[in-house]
């Protein structure tokens, strides 16, 4: 039998085991690039339960959640800019602040508190009840304690959340509200499992996003949210619409309940 027609090193059968090695080589090289490097890296899609992982985007994790990708978190760094003296001008924060819909005795949660910015005022309005502070930086809930010495707070507890879960109690609060927040949380599905948990049947919660819809709202492209997104990310929680106020500026101010 001829061998001819066959490339020379397999012709040679001495190179079988050297050519046999290489494809081996190769085809683990393969497996640790698929599984080991970062879809992003390689410019792969994956899913991974209720995500998808792309390539990250400028501000953005790569991390897609129901076709919005999260972004970075703001960092403690960042703590002034939340202080900085024109914000109530610009977001009208005082509209914000009274509209919430809180009765004086409320157990009412600002999940994604930052600074306390709005855990403070809220508090005022809730002079019989509590103000549960969530964030998950030790950095942001050490600035609301020393705060709440400096203006002899009572009613404001800090908790320290993890990603996935705010660690609030079942059926044990009547208003969630995040400000600016939302859009960052980097498990989005298990964190709004665990605030809907957390309310109380008839709850309600308010998610305050810059609006997507609004290209003269001069906020990154990934901290804004469509009021279309925000329906069907709350909607997959099992929560309500219930109504959406345009009375700030810059912002959705939308509001859900627990059913
Ligand atoms: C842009 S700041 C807004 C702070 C505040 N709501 C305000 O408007 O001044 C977002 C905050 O959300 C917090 N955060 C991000 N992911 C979170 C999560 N999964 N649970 C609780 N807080 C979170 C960050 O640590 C950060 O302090």
């Amino acid at each position: 039998m001829s061998f001819d027609h066959l490339p020379m090193f397999i012709r040679d059968l001495r190179s079988l085991p050297r050519f046999l090695l290489t494809l081996l080589v190769i085809l683990v090289g393969y497996l640790i690039i698929d599984f080991w490097i970062s879809p992003a890296a390689i410019g792969q899609s994956k899913t991974d339960g209720h995500y998808q992982h792309n390539a990250a985007n400028r501000d953005g994790i790569g991390k897609i959640y129901m076709g919005r990708e999260i972004s970075h978190v703001m960092g403690h760094q960042g703590a002034a800019w939340l202080e900085r003296s024109n914000r109530a001008r610009e977001e009208k924060t005082d509209l914000l602040i009274r509209n919430l819909p809180v009765e004086p005795d409320d157990v009412v949660a600002d999940i994604g508190a930052g600074t306390g910015y709005f855990s403070f005022p809220v508090a005022q309005r809730v002079p019989q009840g509590t103000v549960l502070a969530v964030d998950i930086q030790a950095e942001m809930l050490e600035i609301i304690e020393a705060r709440k010495v400096e203006l002899g707070v009572g009613n404001i507890e800090t908790v320290r959340g993890s990603i996935e879960d705010p660690g609030l109690p079942e059926a044990s609060v009547d208003l969630i509200f995040i400000v600016d927040a939302y859009h960052e949380f980097s498990h989005p599905y298990e964190m709004g499992t665990a605030m809907a948990r957390a309310l109380i049947t008839g709850g309600k919660l308010v998610l305050i996003e810059y609006r997507a819809e609004d290209p003269g709202v001069p906020i990154k492209r990934l901290h804004k949210m469509s009021e279309k997104q925000a329906k069907k990310e709350m909607a997959e929680l099992g929560l309500r619409w219930v109504e959406t106020g345009n009375f700030l500026p810059q912002q959705h101010f939308l509001v859900f309940d627990k059913p």
